[in-house]
């Protein structure tokens, strides 16, 4: 059994299947709406209901409050239809949107590496075309045993849509983190559905790009970047801090060092917070956030930014690029990617 979500201003119409959620099944037929975390707690994906019924799901009383609720708003990731429905979204779609529609895969992993103490890099192909995303995006995983699914963002470029990449940080305690560390071998098949997110470049926008990475928070940015690479025609300049505690954490150095010799328009600058004594660096010490201040003297107007890492990373960048005259607009984030 199905049922008929009609989306106002737009008119598009949504099959939502009994027991789905709107937001699953807009983005399986890649019909915009926008979201954010995915899980209740964010309000990103807030719509009214107009007509018909549908439960409320596990929203958080943040996201959603009673009176709210009430009024027949509904948060999109935990709603389920009861009945045939009329909704008024945000339907403000990005122009830089491509609507890949979300689908399910069965990957095999063709290759684990280790690239720090507790980050792995997971190479899965997928069969058929490939998966079809836009740079900065991510996949729900199944991990074997675990409930639910972890998300993680591609690493690759989708000029390669058979063989992604992930990068999996090992989180203390953590089920799924610890199993793919611990127990995944090369030849193994896994779940997982995607692609997800609004974390993409907004290539309509020709202004300047600033990265701004830390930890496995690399993963997305790296995608963007060597798509950006990859066209031709784009000539935006291109700067990535990649932020680390001390050298055997910062990877993919020598990958990223190769590409600004290769490419004039982009500048790595790694930085260290904390090197150890027998850390042979003589790059950056210091906050990543600090090493993107020094580079532009303080003042980012006139470029779009990117960040994706810890939350304390993001907070830092956001104040300083905004302090150096970046517009909030110009800002854009992944901080929900807590795969434990
Ligand atoms: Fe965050 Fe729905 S509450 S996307």
């Amino acid at each position: 059994m199905s049922y008929e979500v009609t989306i106002e201003p737009t008119g598009e119409i949504v099959e939502v299947e009994e027991g789905q959620t709107l937001l699953d099944a807009a983005l399986r037929q890649g019909v915009w709406l926008p979201f954010a975390c995915g899980h209740g707690t964010c309000g990103t994906c807030k719509v009214q209901v107009l007509e018909g019924e549908a439960e409320v799901g596990e929203a958080s009383s943040f996201a959603l409050m009673d009176m709210e609720r009430d009024e027949g708003f509904r948060l999109a990731c935990c709603c389920r239809p009861e009945s045939d429905l009329v909704i008024e979204a945000d339907v403000d779609e990005d122009p830089d949107f491509a609507g890949h529609p979300v689908q399910d895969w069965t990957a095999t992993v063709s290759t684990i590496a280790d690239l720090t103490p507790t980050i792995r890099e997971i190479r899965l192909t997928l069969p058929g075309e490939g998966m079809a995303f836009q740079a900065g995006q991510y996949i729900n995983l199944q991990v074997p045993g675990v409930e639910g699914t972890r998300a993680f963002s591609i690493a690759t470029a989708p000029g390669t849509p058979n063989e992604i990449a992930l990068h999996v940080r090992r989180v203390e305690g953590g089920a799924a983190t610890t199993w793919l560390h611990e127990q995944l071998e090369e030849g193994q098949a896994l779940e997982l559905s995607g692609p997800y997110g609004q974390f993409f470049v907004r290539k309509s926008d020709p202004k300047d790009v600033i990265f701004i990475a830390g930890g496995s928070g690399l993963s997305s940015p790296e995608s963007m970047i060597l798509d950006l690479l990859d066209d031709p025609e784009d000539t935006r300049r291109i700067t990535l801090f990649q932020g680390a505690r001390h050298l055997a954490e910062l990877y993919h150095r020598e990958r990223f060092e190769a590409l600004a010799a290769e490419h004039p328009r982009f500048d790595y600058v790694p930085a260290l917070n904390a090197p150890l004594d027998d850390d042979a660096w003589d790059g950056v010490v210091g906050f990543v956030h600090d090493a993107a201040i020094a580079h532009f003297d303080g003042r980012f107007s006139e470029h779009k930014a990117y960040l994706c890492g810890p939350p304390p990373m993001i907070e830092s960048a956001i104040g300083a690029l905004m302090k150096g005259r970046l517009f909030e607009r110009d800002i854009h984030m992944e901080r929900f990617l807590t795969a434990a």
